[in-house]
């Protein structure tokens, strides 16, 4: 009996031998990538999530954004002259989880940070309709009702600190600071989610990641 004619006869071998070409595939594809510096290592101007920003981060999660959003730039020409340098592995590196995702009914939003003013964040999460007339996306209303909270958004970073984004001390003492309002009140989500999406995209230098 031929190799051919056992796969085909024998549902059993068809499914090792499929398992057996997977795996090769993902040896040579995947495993090369732990040991390269281009996906392990930060690019320069990488900066660990702020306090607010991490805080921004878990309601972005929370809310589904990731549903309609991706944060993954392809390296192809009409994703670039629309949103900018293609996405490289450098700039994730403290993403636990990523977010690249592939579903996009809304724009990606891997470099968004720094594209709209904070007020157009807050009208846009308010009410989309209002900036973007012919916009899908749902409302967010709760956000700017919504406090952050300090306590759990520090754990969270204690937890980032296991799994190798490096916080010092004084990242987890400057949490209270920066995630308290002018009103002596913690911040509202809808900040945090704004700190979250401006940082978005910009350790990338355009200019010399080329
Ligand atoms: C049901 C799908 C959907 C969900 C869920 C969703 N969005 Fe959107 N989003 C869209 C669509 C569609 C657009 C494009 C129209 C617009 O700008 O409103 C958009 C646009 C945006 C933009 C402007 C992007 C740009 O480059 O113009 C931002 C920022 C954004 N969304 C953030 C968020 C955040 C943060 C959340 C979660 C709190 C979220 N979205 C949830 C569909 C969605």
């Amino acid at each position: 009996m031929n190799f051919q004619k056992l796969a085909e006869e024998k549902t059993l071998f068809l499914i090792v031998f499929i398992l057996i070409l997977i795996s090769v595939g993902l040896l040579i594809e995947v495993v090369p990538l732990f040991g390269s510096k281009s996906v392990t290592q930060p690019v320069p101007n990488l900066k660990p999530y702020t306090a607010l920003q991490v805080a921004g981060r878990d309601i972005y999660i929370r809310e589904g954004c990731y549903v309609c959003h991706s944060q993954m730039i392809r390296p192809f020409r009409a994703e670039t002259e629309r949103y900018g340098h293609y996405s490289v592995g450098g700039e994730s590196v403290y993403d636990h989880p990523f977010q690249w995702g592939s579903k996009r009914t809304g724009p990606d939003l891997a470099r968004v940070g720094g594209r709209y003013s904070d007020t157009w964040h807050q009208m846009h999460m308010e009410d989309p309709r209002s900036v973007v007339p012919e916009s899908v996306m749902p409302a967010f209303p709760w956000l700017s009702k919504n406090r952050v909270n300090v306590d759990t958004t520090v754990r969270h970073m204690h937890t980032l600190a296991v799994v190798g984004v490096p916080y010092t001390d004084a990242d987890y003492a400057a949490a209270k600071e920066e995630m308290t309002g002018e009103d002596g009140k913690p911040k509202t989500e809808l900040d945090a989610v704004i700190a979250y999406l401006q940082v978005l995209g910009t350790a990338l230098d355009n200019t010399t990641q080329r």
